[in-house]
């Protein structure tokens, strides 16, 4: 990819840590990555632990707020920043529904001043917009969401990163801004928080707790293993054509009580119990709003820039899997702080008085 400075936002979160890794990795890229987040719940360094060390002179942290406009013009005039790969975002939907605020300021004014700080660097080549497929709304049972699919938002997480989205189109028709936006399905794989559905199913699976289901347990997700997004994003970075938008999906589409079961068995398999775990799993009450099915059509990154998925899903779980039984430092780390007071918020207490 033809970057001397990139910038990346979010870089200690989930798909930013993997893509910061991915990109390292890539023979082809020579430049340096200048990595802002601002550390919140989410965003843990842990995730780059021994990056810097790896890379020398090739990667810089910086923690900062992409909602404070100064502290980035300091950022791309030091760095002499020439593209942007941005994920900073809140990015839990079920957390936009219990407290907004965060969600309009961080994907909508801190998407605004990354545009804002991009448009007036000098010798600017791309800002690179990570979104989701979510603001196209809920499929019934037919059909696909493409790139012409209009937008119909339906939380506030996802009006939000809407909102985002129409601003970085909009910079690149009325200011010329070299942009190119992605919208990609639910990923899963390595360093996901876990208050998500995969991760937070198999720590509670490993510990034998309840399995929270929402509703009926069939509204429909399309699952893609995150390093096959990363190589997604680096591609569309490196060859996509300037203003477009680019659907991703994994060809993946499942019923999440599918994915729990599969979770139950696999962990079954892999760290075995007294009996199965399937009979942990517990229905809850539905997500406000809850969008019933997403399903994507990404043939045009494959027609026009080659990508498809690598990993099918049962393979991606099985490796997630495995990777979160190797590393319960890291996820006993988040789960004995502040995440137990979401977990108390989101879930309440069983009847018998004990934690989900
Ligand atoms: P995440 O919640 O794991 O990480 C978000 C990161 O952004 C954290 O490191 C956090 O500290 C940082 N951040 C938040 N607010 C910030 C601020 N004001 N300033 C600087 N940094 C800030 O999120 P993720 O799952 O890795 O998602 C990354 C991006 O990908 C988001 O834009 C999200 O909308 C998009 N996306 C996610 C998925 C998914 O399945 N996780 C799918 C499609 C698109
Ligand atoms: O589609 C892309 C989006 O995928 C991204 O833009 C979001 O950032 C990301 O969080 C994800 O959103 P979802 O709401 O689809 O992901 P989540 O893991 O929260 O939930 C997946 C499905 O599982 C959804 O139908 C709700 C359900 N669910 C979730 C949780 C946390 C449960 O049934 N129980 C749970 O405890």
């Amino acid at each position: 990819m033809d970057s001397d400075n990139l910038l990346v936002t979010g870089g200690c979160g989930f798909i930013g840590s993997n893509f910061i890794r991915h990109l390292l990795a890539e023979a082809n890229f020579r430049g340096r990555i200048v990595n802002v987040d601002s550390l919140t719940y989410a965003g843990n360094p842990e995730n780059l632990h021994g990056i810097a060390e790896a890379y020398p002179g090739r990667y810089i942290f910086e923690k900062v707020d992409i909602c404070n406009p100064s502290a980035l013009q300091v950022i791309f005039a030091q760095y002499r920043i020439d593209t942007v790969c941005h994920f900073a975002a809140e990015s839990h939907v079920d957390r936009s529904i219990k407290r907004p605020d965060s969600f309009i300021r961080t994907n909508i004014i801190g998407t605004f001043n990354l545009l804002e700080a991009s448009r007036a660097a000098g010798r600017f080549r791309l800002f690179h917009h990570i979104s989701t497929d979510e603001v196209y709304g809920s499929l019934g049972k037919e059909g696909l969401f493409t790139e012409e699919t209009p937008y119909r938002p339906n939380s506030p997480y996802s009006a939000s990163k809407a909102s985002s989205d129409h601003l970085v189109r909009a910079y690149h028709e009325t200011y010329g801004l070299p942009t190119t936006i992605s919208n990609c399905s639910n990923n899963y794989g390595p360093y996901q928080f876990p208050e998500k559905l995969i991760p937070l199913i198999v720590l509670n699976a490993l510990e034998e707790k309840p399995l929270p289901v929402y509703g009926d347990g069939r509204n429909v997700r399309d699952w893609l293993y995150v390093a096959d997004h990363c190589e997604a994003i680096r591609t569309i970075m490196e060859k996509g054509r300037r203003g477009e938008t680019y659907n991703i999906g994994g060809h993946a589409e499942m019923e999440n009580i599918a994915i729990v079961e599969m979770i139950c068995d696999l962990v079954d398999e892999l760290a075995p119990a007294a009996g199965s775990r399937r009979r942990l799993i517990t229905y809850v009450a539905d997500r406000p709003g809850h969008d019933r099915r997403y399903a994507i059509d990404f043939s045009k990154l494959h027609g026009e820039l080659g990508w498809s998925p690598a990993e099918s899903f049962a393979s991606g779980l099985r490796k997630t899997i495995r990777w979160y039984l190797e590393n319960r430092g890291w996820s006993d780390r988040i789960c004995s702080g502040e995440y137990q007071s979401w977990i108390r918020e989101q879930y309440g207490e069983q009847p018998d008085g004990s934690s989900y």
